[in-house]
C-alpha cells in the first residue's frame, strides 16, 4: 500500500515557520499584510477566501478582503488595485479567480505591482519563473507541490515527473519549477493535455506523476507505474446522495486502486489543498521582506 504524503501536516509545519518569521518581523515593527479583493458571489470563491483570510490571522500576517458585487466595473476594480499598489502598509495583493465575465482578469493582473504579486501570476514573475531568475515569486499551487516532495523525502532531482495538465495556475508553471537547474529541481519533465497521443503510456513511464486535470478519478491503476509517487492537484465535485451536501470531493486519481500500487499518494482534500495557502502565507511574508529590504533569518 502506498505511503499517504500528509499535505495538511507538511502545510501545518510551513505555516508554524510563517508565523516564526511573521514575529521576528513584527519585533522589528514590521507587519506583514495581505489584501485579497472578491467580486461577484461565487461559492467557492467564497471559500477560498475565507479560508485565506482566516490562515493570515492564524499565522499573524495582518489582511483584508475587499468584497465587491458582481456588477462591478473594470474602471473600479483598476482603481482598486492602483490604490493597493500605493499603499505601503499593503505587501500582498491578491485578486480571487475567476473573476465575472465581464471583467478582463488579464489586465487586472498587469496591473498589480509585480513585487506584491503573491499568486505569482504576473508576466514579470512567470518571466522570471521561465528564464530561470531566483528573485520572483513562484505559483502557490505548484511551488506547493515541490515542497510536498521534498519535505516528504521524494526529491524530483533527476526523476522522470510527468504533469498531467498546462494551464497557467498549475501545470505548466510546475514543470518549469522543476524543470529549473537548481536544487530541488533538476526533473526530466513531460507535460500532457488532451491532445496528447497515448497518455497512458507517457503517465506509466512516470517516475512521480502529476495529475492536474479537473475530472474526477481520470488516472487509473492502468496509467501509473507500480512504484512512482502520485501528486494529486484535482478537485472536483462528485454527486454522492448519501453525503449531507449531496455531493463528495474527489481528486483527479482513481484513490484506493492507485494506492495498491504506488509509492506514494496525496490524498483528496488533505493533499495539495492545504499546500496552496501555506505557500500564499510565505509569498506574503517573502514579499513584506522584499518591501522592506529585509533579509531572510534576520
Ligand atoms: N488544490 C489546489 O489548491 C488547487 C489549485 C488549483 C487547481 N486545483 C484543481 O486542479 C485541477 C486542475 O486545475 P486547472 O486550473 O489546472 O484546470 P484547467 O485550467 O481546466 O486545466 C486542465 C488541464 O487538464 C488537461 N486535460 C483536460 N482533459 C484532459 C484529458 N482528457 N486528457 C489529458 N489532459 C486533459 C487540459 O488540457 P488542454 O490544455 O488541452 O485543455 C488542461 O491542460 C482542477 O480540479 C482544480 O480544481 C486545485
Amino acid at each position: 500500500m502506498a505511503k499517504l504524503i500528509d499535505g495538511r501536516k507538511i502545510a501545518e509545519n510551513i505555516r508554524n515557520e510563517v508565523a516564526d518569521e511573521v514575529r521576528r518581523l513584527k519585533d522589528r515593527g514590521v507587519n506583514p499584510h495581505l489584501s485579497v479583493v472578491l467580486v461577484g458571489d461565487d461559492p467557492a470563491s467564497k471559500v477560498y477566501v475565507r479560508m485565506k483570510g482566516k490562515a493570515c490571522q492564524e499565522t499573524g500576517i495582518g489582511s483584508e478582503t475587499l468584497i465587491f458585487p458582481e456588477s462591478l466595473s473594470q474602471d473600479e476594480l483598476v482603481r482598486t488595485i492602483r490604490r493597493l499598489n500605493a499603499d505601503p502598509k499593503i505587501n500582498g495583493i491578491l485578486v480571487q479567480s475567476p473573476l465575472p465575465r465581464h471583467l478582463d482578469e488579464h489586465a487586472v493582473i498587469e496591473l498589480i505591482d509585480p513585487i506584491k504579486d503573491v499568486d505569482a501570476f504576473h508576466p514579470y514573475n512567470v518571466g522570471k519563473l521561465a528564464a530561470g531568475f531566483t528573485d520572483g515569486y513562484l505559483p502557490c499551487t505548484p511551488v506547493g507541490v515541490q515542497e510536498l516532495l521534498l519535505r516528504s523525502g521524494y526529491s524530483p532531482e533527476g526523476k522522470h515527473v510527468v504533469i498531467v495538465g498546462r494551464s497557467n495556475i498549475v501545470g505548466k508553471p510546475l514543470g518549469l519549477i522543476l524543470v529549473q537547474k537548481a536544487k530541488g529541481a533538476n526533473a526530466t519533465v513531460t507535460w500532457c493535455h488532451s491532445r496528447t497521443r497515448d497518455l497512458p503510456e507517457i503517465t506509466r513511464s512516470a517516475d512521480i506523476l502529476v495529475a492536474a486535470i479537473g475530472q474526477a478519478e481520470f488516472i487509473t491503476r492502468e496509467m501509473v507505474k507500480p512504484g512512482a509517487v502520485v501528486i494529486d492537484v484535482g478537485v472536483n465535485r462528485v454527486p454522492d446522495e448519501a453525503s449531507d451536501k449531496g455531493y463528495r470531493i474527489a481528486g483527479d486519481v482513481a484513490f484506493d486502486p492507485v494506492s495498491e500500487i504506488a509509492e506514494a499518494i496525496t490524498p483528496v482534500p488533505g493533499g495539495v489543498g492545504p499546500m496552496t495557502i501555506a505557500m500564499l502565507l510565505r509569498n506574503t511574508v517573502l514579499a513584506c521582506r522584499r518591501q522592506h529590504g529585509i533579509e531572510k533569518g534576520v
